[in-house]
């Protein structure tokens, strides 16, 4: 019984995760809000990782040294922000008002409970010591879901709702879902454009997309599999210290395999500072 629940968990899972992409999967301009990340060690080990897979792989697509910025999604849609004579160039009024509607946030205030905005990678629920997946053609590294992240992306999202493109698309996936889910997500996908919001917000970093990985799934993914085990190996060691701090929000333009492209940025906004702990014990400790 255990075994067949984990079995449709882990394929339930699977089928959530393709979707994040799969609802991307046409022409439109997509634009993620994200958190680009800061100089530190979790960059240091997504790139390490984006790293180990372009040398083992010559389809890897993700380059998070020059194409690609590495981040974390907070909101990935597609907004209606094209010109009506011409789809790929944007209406820089609408994209203007849009950028004004993130601006009106006052961050200050929206993470006054939140003395920081930390960043760290969340070990898989099923094993302590695994620090990445392996999904189909993406491999992407789980973050850990803190209170902050939840608040910007659900801040971000009332902020933007209003600019997603009219019908939304339904992604296929959707149906696969049981009842009660499929409910739950067709809903978070006319509300907001995208299913991977509120309680199915599950920030990650994604560090390799490779499409042939679908066609000789197996073997790729194996050799994926080995290559990221090498790079768990080189991580865990330094899992508690591995902690850095969200500096800003960014928009940007998608690029393929949830990407979002390195030379297109749109916005960019900077978080309140952490504020000073004022804990004697540390203080102490740190003489
Ligand atoms: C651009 O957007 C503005 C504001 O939404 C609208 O008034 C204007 O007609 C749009 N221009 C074009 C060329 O679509
Ligand atoms: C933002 O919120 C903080 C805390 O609530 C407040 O002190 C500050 O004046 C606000 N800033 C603006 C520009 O409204």
């Amino acid at each position: 019984m255990a075994s067949i629940l984990g079995g449709f968990v882990r394929q339930h899972l699977a089928v959530i995760v393709a979707g994040v992409f799969l609802v991307q999967a046409c022409d439109s301009v997509y634009l993620d809000v994200h958190i680009p990340l800061p100089e530190g060690c979790v960059k240091y080990n997504a790139l390490l990782a984006n790293r180990l897979l372009r040398r083992s792989n010559s389809h890897e697509e993700v380059n998070l040294f020059s194409t690609h910025q590495p981040h974390i999604t907070l909101y990935l849609a597609d907004f209606e922000l094209e010109q009506t004579d011409d789809d790929k160039v944007l209406n820089q009024t609408r994209v203007a008002e849009m950028k004004d509607d993130i601006e009106k946030t006052n961050f200050t205030q929206i993470l006054s409970n939140e003395p920081s905005c930390q960043l760290s990678l969340q070990a898989a629920h099923n094993d302590p010591s695994l620090f990445y997946f392996v999904n189909g053609a993406y491999t992407m590294l789980p973050v850990q879901k803190t209170d902050c992240l939840q608040i910007l992306s659900d801040t971000v999202l009332s902020a933007l709702k209003s600019y997603i493109r009219k019908p939304v698309k339904v992604p296929s996936w959707v149906n696969d879902l049981p009842e009660s889910e499929r409910i739950a997500a067709i809903n978070r996908v006319e509300k907001y454009g995208s299913p991977n919001v509120k309680e199915s917000f599950s920030p990650h970093i994604t560090v390799g997309y490779d499409t042939e990985s679908s066609e000789a799934f197996q073997a790729v993914t194996t050799s994926k599999i080995e290559v990221m085990d090498k790079w768990n190996s080189l991580y865990k060691p330094v899992q508690n210290e591995c902690v850095d701090e969200a500096l800003a929000i960014a928009l940007g333009r998608n690029g393929e395999g949830g990407t979002v492209l390195a030379n297109a940025r749109m916005g960019y906004w900077e978080l309140p500072k952490k504020r000073e702990q004022k804990s004697p014990g540390v203080a102490v400790a740190e003489q």
